[in-house]
């Protein structure tokens, strides 16, 4: 397998000139912050990228019963979704007033347009029936979108994984020693919470910058549609597993 080519250094194995004239600053004169703005948008998408790779990589695991190389995939899986959540605190240091100097150049655009985004959500099992709706409110959702719908949720991947072994959800939390379908359980539900504080990370930072009752450059209503989108959930069974252990609540 192993290829030698001479030319290849740092730069162009990278695409360094490529990827370091990608960013466009909008405000005239420039803004000293919106270059900022722009990285840690870009930086997120990146991660989305191989996010999405790892996510596939996950499912095809799971999709063959390996459950070993997907208890492997998940922890991979969670490390980028810290990544991706702790990049937020960048733009914390952005006073208000310094965004509203800049914010008129973003003109339509938001993070809600975030195809990636979106493809992640679906393909991590999300089909709550607004994010169904919404994901086709501007018409045919893009293919990436419709692919990553296609595929089977990680959820019922999962719960055949663990029918094909033989064994319940249940058993996995009071058998005599934690399996690997255990750490996989426990990994997905981790992958979850990152999710969702990414989602609480987010919304916070975005009523730390525009507060809380200011509507969006995408045309929500800002904080408010991101505070809700916090409960959605890609694991339901998992989370539904825990109060079997304890009495029912009234
Ligand atoms: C100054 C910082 C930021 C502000 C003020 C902000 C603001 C907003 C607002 C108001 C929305 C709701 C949609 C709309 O009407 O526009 C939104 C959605 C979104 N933003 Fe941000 N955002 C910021 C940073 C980021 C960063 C760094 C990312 C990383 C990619 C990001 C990704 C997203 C995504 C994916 C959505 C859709 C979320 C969903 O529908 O669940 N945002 N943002």
């Amino acid at each position: 397998m192993a290829h030698h080519s001479e030319s290849v250094d740092y730069g162009s194995y990278l695409a360094l000139d490529q990827l370091l004239a990608l960013q466009h600053p909008r405000s005239e004169p420039e803004h000293p912050d919106e270059l900022l703005f722009i990285i840690v948008h870009q930086a997120s998408e990146l991660w989305f990228k191989v996010l999405l790779h790892e996510l596939h990589g996950l499912i095809s695991r799971l999709g063959a019963f390996d459950s070993i190389g997907a208890a492997l995939s998940v922890r991979r899986v969670n490390a980028l979704m810290e990544i991706v959540a702790s990049q937020l605190s960048a733009l914390e240091t952005l006073p208000p007033q310094r965004f509203a100097q800049f914010r008129g150049y973003l003109g339509q655009s938001s993070g809600s347009q975030s195809d990636q985004f979106r493809a992640i959500e679906a393909l991590s099992g999300l089909r709550d029936p607004h994010f169904m709706a919404a994901i086709s409110d501007h018409g045919e959702p893009p293919a990436i979108v419709q692919q990553a719908l296609a595929q089977p949720t990680l959820q019922d991947l999962f719960d055949q994984l663990v029918a094909h072994e033989g064994t319940t959800l249940e058993e996995l939390y009071v058998g005599p020693a934690p399996t690997a379908l255990f750490m996989i359980a426990e990994g997905l539900l981790e992958y979850e919470q990152n999710f969702s504080r990414w989602r609480f990370l987010h919304v916070q930072l975005v009523e730390r910058i525009i507060g809380p009752g200011t509507g969006g450059t995408g045309g929500t209503l800002g904080a408010k549609y991101l505070q809700r989108t916090i409960s959605h959930r890609f694991f339901p069974h998992l989370w539904a597993v825990r109060s079997k252990f304890y009495g029912a609540t009234r």
